[in-house]
């Protein structure tokens, strides 16, 4: 199992001004977290909660079509395109990065085992989006257009874009290389999805986008390329197993939640770092701001109350940032708690030979790179804690889907409860959809005519 140090927060290592003593808040806080996570619990399967998330681990049915479909089309496609934003592709993003071999895309089919390339489209760049559909070849390219709303402006962009291509490309073919992922009934992806016959999947109610990944989201696109999603589930259902527990001292989500809570509150610490040492868990981070930024970065309370609510979450990348953001971390604003993973088994052991062992790198050589890795993760952890910084560590045994599955639910959990410990819904984001609607206002949809004036009189002010 995942396994959490939180010894790097203690007062009794980095101070009283900056640490906590956490067997007190522990103590203090064991009643409002048991409550959290049976409050958690009790709602989640009534509708109109937002908490489904919680019950994607065990959707065999989900698991079952996604399974079915990648049979059906194993071996057809060389490319997969995902069209997705945010919550429709980090996740997506995060699991193929970490699951599939390095550099995927530059293998052969054969290296690939007849699994497609992947490429997620999470932006409107005009350059990028030409270059993609000019280098692939259509024919051989399956598109996976994700939307849980079914008429995101970027997404529906993109998909407009393809349709078309694939049109001029494949005559009335084209359907069979677009699979819609969207709401069951609503939004304007299912209403043109059933008309031009496409295959679809379901985003299901009460699973916002940030926390989809164990839905057909992410599942199709994991299947498709080959990463076995039974053992993903294996871990999501194990650590759910553990998560249940209401006890503190024994449910990593709520002492997470709960130290990046208070170091907030008491300690000033408004910045979470997320620092993987583990560059296939590179994009887990990115995953990881964009759940916490936009689940707790509220501006109301659920009571009402007006606040401006929300830890800024940064991502780095061990050891690639200690050479670009540790300075900072070291001796800028003690203002941040820093969470590192730390992978205890990499597949490989790639070691450095021994050569120019008279000069001053000799002692480099018949050791391995996971030595140095781990050496400096350890040197960056004292380093911050001589610092009185507060980080705390979680150690992934390797990185693989059982572990993966466990570490993104773990996030996901550690996220609610931060959300139920702040009063704030966690699962709204009304900030990202009012920009929504200005952009909608300024591309002239109708019945936003009113809006796009004023907001152009406020632009001409800016
Ligand atoms: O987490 C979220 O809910 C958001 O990031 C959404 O996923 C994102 O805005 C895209 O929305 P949609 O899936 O409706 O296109």
């Amino acid at each position: 199992m995942l396994r959490f140090d939180y010894s790097g927060v203690s007062s009794s290592i980095i101070g009283e001004e900056n640490g906590l003593d956490l067997n007190t808040e522990f103590d203090n806080y064991k009643n409002q977290i048991a409550d959290i996570i049976t409050d958690l619990n009790k709602r989640k399967d009534k509708p109109g909660q937002g908490l489904q998330w919680m019950n994607l681990g065990y959707s065999e049915e989900t698991a079952w079509y996604v399974k079915e479909y990648s049979a059906l089309v194993e071996n057809r496609f060389d490319n997969l395109v995902i069209i997705g934003i945010g919550g429709s592709a980090l996740g997506g993003i995060a699991v193929t990065e970490a699951l599939l071999p390095p550099y995927w895309n530059y293998l052969s089919k054969e290296e690939r085992n007849g699994y497609p390339r992947i490429f997620f489209l999470d932006n409107i760049d005009p350059d990028y989006t030409y270059s993609l559909f000019s280098m692939l070849d259509l024919k051989k390219t399956l598109v996976n257009v994700i939307t849980k709303s079914g008429d995101t402006t970027e997404i529906m962009a993109q998909y407009m874009i393809v349709k078309d291509l694939l049109e001029k490309e494949l005559g009335d073919d084209y359907r069979k290389n677009i699979i819609a992922t969207t709401d069951k009934r609503s939004g304007i992806l299912r209403q043109i999805a059933e008309q031009e016959g496409y295959k679809t999947f379901v985003v299901p109610d009460d699973v916002g986008g940030r926390f989809s990944v164990f839905s057909a989201v992410g599942l199709l696109p994991f299947a498709l390329v080959g990463i076995d999603i039974d053992e993903i589930f294996n871990g999501v259902k194990d650590m759910d197993f553990v998560l249940k527990n209401t006890d503190i001292y024994q449910n990593v989500a709520a002492q997470n939640a709960l130290i990046h809570y208070l170091l907030a509150c008491k300690k000033g610490k408004n910045i979470s770092v997320l620092m993987p040492y583990s560059s296939k868990l590179k994009s887990v981070a990115d995953w990881y701001c964009q759940l916490w930024a936009e689940s707790l970065g509220k501006s109301v309370q659920i009571d009402e109350n007006e606040v401006n609510l929300g830890q800024t979450p940064v991502k780095a990348l061990g050891v690639t940032d200690q050479h670009s953001q540790l300075q900072l971390y070291n001796e800028g604003p003690n203002d941040k708690i820093i969470t590192f993973i730390r992978v205890d088994e990499f597949e490989h052991n790639t070691e450095i030979p021994k050569i120019f062992e008279y000069t001053g790198i000799g002692y480099l050589g018949g050791k391995s790179l996971n030595m140095l890795m781990n050496s400096e993760a350890d040197s960056t952890k004292v380093v911050l804690s001589e610092n009185k910084r507060p980080t705390v560590t979680l150690y992934l045994p390797k990185v693989d889907g059982y572990n993966i599955g466990q570490l993104l639910y773990m996030f996901e959990f550690q996220t609610a409860i931060a959300g139920s410990l702040y009063g704030v819904n966690a699962f709204d984001q009304p900030g990202v959809e009012q920009v929504q609607n200005y952009t909608y206002a300024l591309m002239g949809r109708n019945g936003y005519e009113d809006s796009a004036n004023s907001i152009r009189s406020k632009m001409a002010l800016l």
